[in-house]
């Protein structure tokens, strides 16, 4: 499983972690190797201590933070209401690279989510209903049957109203660190850091 890494430094990445973050986004996107190149992995730590991970899609990501959208009776969605600070991993190993990300979730505003929910297809729209996202769920027949009833209440064409548990969080990072794998695992690390309320970046390089 060894391999070497290759020999793309990390000199050159800019002062601000959010451009630096949005050139490597696009470097993913743009490889062919990389599927779903704005797929995170975030992690939680709920009430008990018990951390989880699970996969979500970034929506959006601007100087106030990293978005996603999920259900916030979930069992993330739980986890952040009793601590949110949470973890964002990008693993882009084709690419040699990976970001990783900590920092505070808290929920977007009530609008932003409506209006991402009403551009989502029919379909998805529909399976946010049928879904009670991370409750036992007694079989997948109950879930289709779910899935018809919403289909039938709200038809193809009609708009669909955005569940009340459903919606978006943001991630206001005070860590965002940038990973890029190098010959005789000389990696480079470079870790953007800052205190919670300020603007100003840290800019650290650390050991591999
Ligand atoms: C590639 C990928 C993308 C996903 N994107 C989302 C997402 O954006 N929002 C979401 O709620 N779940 C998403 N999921 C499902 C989650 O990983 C997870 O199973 C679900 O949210 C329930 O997690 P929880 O029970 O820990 O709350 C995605 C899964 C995969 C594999």
């Amino acid at each position: 499983m060894r391999r070497s890494y290759s020999e793309i430094p990390l000199d050159g990445l800019p002062d601000d972690p959010f451009e630096a973050f949005s050139r490597w986004l696009h470097e993913a996107h743009t490889n062919p190797l990389i599927v779903e190149a704005n797929a995170m992995v975030l992690s939680t730590v709920d009430h008990a201590g018990e951390v989880t991970s699970r996969s979500v899609l970034l929506k959006d990501v601007s100087q106030h933070g990293f978005t996603f959208f999920t259900s916030y009776t979930s069992r993330k969605g739980r986890a952040i209401h009793s601590s949110p600070q949470v973890a964002l991993l990008f693993p882009w190993y084709a690419m040699e690279r990976q970001i990783s990300i900590s920092g505070i979730a808290e929920q977007v505003p009530r609008q932003e989510s409506e209006d991402y929910f009403a551009g989502r297809p029919w379909a998805s729209q529909i399976g946010a209903w049928a879904s009670r996202q991370s409750e036992r769920l007694e079989s997948r027949d109950f879930l289709e049957d779910r899935w018809k009833a919403a289909a039938e209440k709200w038809p193809e064409g009609t708009s669909v109203p955005t569940p009340p548990e459903w919606g978006g969080y943001r991630v206001f990072p005070h860590t965002i660190e940038f990973w890029q794998g190098r010959f005789s695992r000389l990696h480079d690390r470079i870790r953007y850091e800052r205190t919670n309320e300020s603007t100003e970046w840290e800019i650290n390089r650390y050991y591999p």
